[in-house]
């Protein structure tokens, strides 16, 4: 393939150098087009066909349902892996050894006290409010509680920064969730390992032991190594926007988390199970919501299904489906919901509409019937994505510092009025 595009406008030439990935893709640099062509720029809105960096963290190929974290199969991470290690082969680039995953461990344990004023904060919400505003309001309240900004060119400095977010925020979600449910406010306990503390956070009572299910922690470690990176999605370019103005840490993520809480990004869990309930409700007629979807004038659309990137299969939602299977008949759930989803899952799979438009069940199709199976609400659902993509989010946030990257200042096509004389407020 030739390492060079021609670009011909009004009859004059300009070369533009192609750049190639790890993966063999390609990517036209056109850094260089303002400044040779005079002011011309590309019209891209969406970002479709615009890589808006470059990055060494996630590989995925949605042609051929390929999802890589560092080099490594998301399906043998899935059964292989845990969450932390995953979470520290993200931002640091290889999978630890054994020594650095007990440290790691430790440094995060050691962090996983928060300052008893964000309990005032947390009192202030009321009880309806979506667990989404909430975290993302704690998660950016985290910085005036801990003001000096990270040194990202010292290597200890940020690692600290990392233990610290990922210490304190499974104790922001848990408290989320026991606020909403009228709970007091509790810890873990350092004895734990990091999904098992989760759980006890989220579901101990003061009236009686909790017991961990194996079968809960290796269900949601799963879950959220799923969940943990998938490059420049939505939020992840958001957090990184935000950081390229020299954001800190907590308050890129905070945004980043906003980004996550939208309906056609991380708020289709929840929109999935409210979907399949509703239909459920509405006695079963699949075929009534295949046809909404279809109809180019109403709004509806199949929650779950279809990605920007993935045109062929998303390979989470294959590990998700058979993991929701398991978990249902491990804990001896009967989810109505869940046949519901494989009836749908069935029909749109078979439909012209959407097998020409690739649109296939992506990673939220599934999610929120495991998540339903172990007891974690529905407006919860977005918040443990959240909690599942922290990781991606930080590393993403790092390499974009230390790549060095320049502040995200998009340009744009203006089409509104040229310049009119103000037009005096009696004559308008
Ligand atoms: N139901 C019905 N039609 C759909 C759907 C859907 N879920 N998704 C896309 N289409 C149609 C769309 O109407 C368009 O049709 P046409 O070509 O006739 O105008 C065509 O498919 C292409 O859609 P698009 O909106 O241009 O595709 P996109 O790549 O911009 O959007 C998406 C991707 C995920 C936003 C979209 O598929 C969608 O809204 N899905 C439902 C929400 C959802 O499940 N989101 C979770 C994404 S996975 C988790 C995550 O990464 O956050």
């Amino acid at each position: 393939m030739s390492k060079i595009a021609t670009l011909e406008i009004d009859g004059k030439k300009y070369e533009f150098p192609i750049l190639i990935g790890s993966e063999n893709e390609a990517t036209i640099d056109i850094s260089t087009l303002r400044s040779v062509t005079g002011g011309v720029t590309t019209f891209d809105p969406g970002f479709k066909n615009t890589s808006s960096c470059e990055s060494k963290i996630t590989f995925l190929d949605g042609e051929k349902g390929i999802l890589r974290y560092r080099g490594y199969a998301i399906e043998e991470l899935a059964e292989k892996s845990d969450f932390l290690e995953v979470s520290y082969l993200l931002i640091f680039g290889e999978l630890p050894t054994t020594a650095q995953k007990q440290q790691f461990h430790k440094d995060i344990q050691k962090t996983a006290l928060v300052d008893e004023d964000v309990k005032k904060i947390l009192d202030g919400f009321p009880k309806s409010a979506h667990p989404m505003g909430v975290l993302s309001a704690l998660t950016s309240a985290l910085t005036a509680f801990n003001p000096k900004s990270v040194n990202v060119d010292s290597e200890g400095d940020m690692y600290r920064a990392v233990c610290k977010i990922l210490g304190k925020f499974q104790v922001l979600v848990a408290w989320t969730y026991r606020k909403e449910e009228g709970l007091p406010l509790a810890y873990g306990h350092n004895s734990l390992g990091f999904v098992e503390n989760f759980l006890k956070m989220m579901y101990e009572s003061p009236i009686e032991d909790y017991k961990v299910n194996p079968l809960v922690v290796e269900a949601l470690d799963k879950l959220l190594i799923l969940h943990a990176d998938h490059e420049q999605n939505c939020s992840t370019s958001t957090v990184r926007v935000v950081g390229s103005a020299h954001t800190g840490l907590f308050a890129s993520l905070s945004a980043g988390i906003s980004a996550l809480w939208g309906p056609l990004h991380g708020g289709a869990n929840q929109a999935v199970i409210e979907m399949l309930e509703a239909i459920k409700e509405d006695g079963g007629d699949y075929q009534k919501y295949i046809d909404k979807a279809k109809d180019k004038n109403d709004p509806f659309r199949l929650m779950g299904f279809g990605h920007r990137v993935y045109k062929n299969f998303d390979p989470r939602a294959v590990i998700i489906k058979e993991t929701a299977e398991r978990v249902l008949n491990d804990l001896k759930v009967n989810d109505p919901v869940l046949d519901i989803a494989r009836n749908l899952a069935e029909i749109a799979l078979n439909d012209e509409y959407f097998k020409s438009r690739n649109l296939y069940p992506n990673v939220d199709f599934y999610s929120g019937i495991i998540y339903r199976a172990i007891g974690i609400p529905v407006p919860m659902f977005t918040v443990m994505f959240a909690l599942g993509r922290l990781p991606g989010w930080i590393a993403q946030w790092k390499e974009m510092r230390l790549n060095k990257e320049a502040i995200s200042r998009p340009r744009q096509l203006y089409t509104g009025e040229t310049l009119r004389p103000f037009v005096e407020e009696s004559k308008r």
